[in-house]
């Protein structure tokens, strides 16, 4: 999650399903009946599958860690999260390299619910789509019993959309561990977690739902000789160091707190990081492991970034440099607001994450010299900041959007 310097506009504080043959234990379309409880209909549907999911009973019985053994054709990986910006790019690498791959989406997915059934369908081709409601644990249990597939492994990519205190309880929280209980139940040995680098300072309240549930993801390892997690703390994304292209394309200034070195970051692009998530599912080494990532290259600074921005574009850099004491005084009326509003709390909640991205910066934190470390900041695949400016100076920001409070 990530502050997006965005453009003064946001503010300083910022198809076609492929239904081809279907192959798996069930129906083609199973509908569950509604419990008294449930009111989203758990229904799985197979998007253009090329493989078959191993099926049930044998598996069930034979999952743990040795499925690492077998081919990717014969491994299923439940991914929760599959429709957000890391989830989509998961899934689609996880289907090229042939795992058999069980997607949960809502009924209605994507930034504000605006993808319905079938553009979640088109965008998770070649996975078994499993519509559930990872908040309802009773809700995801049964929608994967009719499913009806076993599972050898569980890549977790959600996250609160908004970043507000409930909600992040509510999603980085409790669905993870919902997805992680209805995961085991059907089988799976192995839990990867898509987290995020700045859980090592945990100011805000999103972080520390998300350690809470590391936490329990370790203790759960640690009680299981047979179950194993990987734990991915990535940098920046790419989308979050975009808000500013096309306001600068347009012929703006590029906006920045202090001097723009206040912090760093090492970006990431989703295709790197969706091949790094995948790595996680076979390989040994990486499991029981806190891995901190990001992408190729250098660390750069909002200076540096804005530099590269306008040498991209051919244009001579121009700088709006705003104190982080504007930010401060924000942040303090916010919370003086919140006190005797509470339902502002998330509004001063959304300052205090502006803050946090704008001073911190997402790189690991060396225990040892309390800073950050760019050295030690793991790189991982190919795709670089400039080549991600030139995309969308060329084709904009679409599918690059934060989420729905502009800031995460
Ligand atoms: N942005 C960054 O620079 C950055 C850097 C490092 C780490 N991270 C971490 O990376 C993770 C994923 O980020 P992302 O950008 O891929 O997230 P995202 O695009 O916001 O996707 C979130 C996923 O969680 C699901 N979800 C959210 N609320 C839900 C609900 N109430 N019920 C069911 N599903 C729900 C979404 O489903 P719908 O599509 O149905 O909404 C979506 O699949 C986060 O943990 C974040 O902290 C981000």
């Amino acid at each position: 999650m990530f502050l997006s310097l965005s453009p003064p506009s946001n503010s300083l504080l910022h198809s076609c399903p492929r239904f081809s043959r279907l192959r798996f234990p069930s129906p083609i379309l199973h509908i569950s009946p509604k419990s008294k409880t449930q009111t989203i209909t758990a229904a799985v549907t197979t998007a253009g599958s090329s493989q078959s999911p191993q099926s049930t009973d044998d598996a069930l019985s034979s999952t743990s860690s040795s499925f690492r053994t077998r081919p990717t054709h014969e491994v299923n990986v439940l991914v929760v999260g599959s429709t957000g910006y890391i989830g989509r790019f998961v899934v689609k690498e996880l289907c090229r390299r042939g795992f058999n791959v069980i997607a949960v989406s809502r009924e209605r997915s994507g930034i504000r619910g605006r993808n319905g059934r079938d553009e979640a369908l088109c965008e998770l081709a070649g996975a078994t789509v499993c519509f559930s409601d990872v908040t309802d644990a009773d809700a995801l249990h049964r929608s994967l019993e009719s499913l009806d597939l076993p599972v050898d492994a569980v890549v977790c990519c959600l996250a609160s959309r908004t970043g507000g205190i409930r909600d992040s309880w509510k999603i980085d929280y409790e669905a993870s561990r919902n997805s992680l209980a209805a995961g085991r139940r059907r089988g799976a040995s192995h839990f990867v977690l898509l987290s995020a680098i700045c859980v090592q300072k945990p100011l805000l309240e999103f972080q520390r739902a998300k350690l809470k549930f590391e936490a329990e993801l370790a203790e759960a390892a640690a009680a299981d000789a047979g179950f194993s997690y990987s734990i991915v703390r990535p940098t920046a994304f790419f989308k979050s160091l975009g808000g500013q292209v096309e306001t600068v394309k347009a012929g703006k200034p590029y906006v920045m707190f202090g001097d723009g070195r206040m912090c760093a970051c090492k970006p990431i692009s989703e295709e790197d990081l969706a091949g790094f998530i995948a790595d996680c599912v076979m390989d040994d080494e990486k499991c029981g492991r806190i891995l901190p990532v990001g992408g190729p290259g250098k660390a750069v600074t909002p200076l540096e970034q804005g530099e590269l921005l306008f040498r991209v574009l051919g244009r001579e850099p121009r700088f709006v440099k705003v104190p982080i004491g504007v930010m401060d005084f924000v942040i303090g009326v916010l919370e003086f607001l919140a006190r005797m509003f509470p339902v502002m709390a998330d509004t001063a909640e959304f300052g205090r994450i502006g803050r946090y991205y704008a001073a911190e910066s997402m790189l690991f934190l060396d225990p040892a010299t309390g800073e950050y470390s760019a050295e030690k900041t793991p790189s991982y695949g190919k795709d670089t900041l400039e080549e991600f400016f030139e995309r969308v100076i060329r084709e904009g920001m679409a599918g690059q959007e934060l989420g729905e409070q502009g800031i995460l």
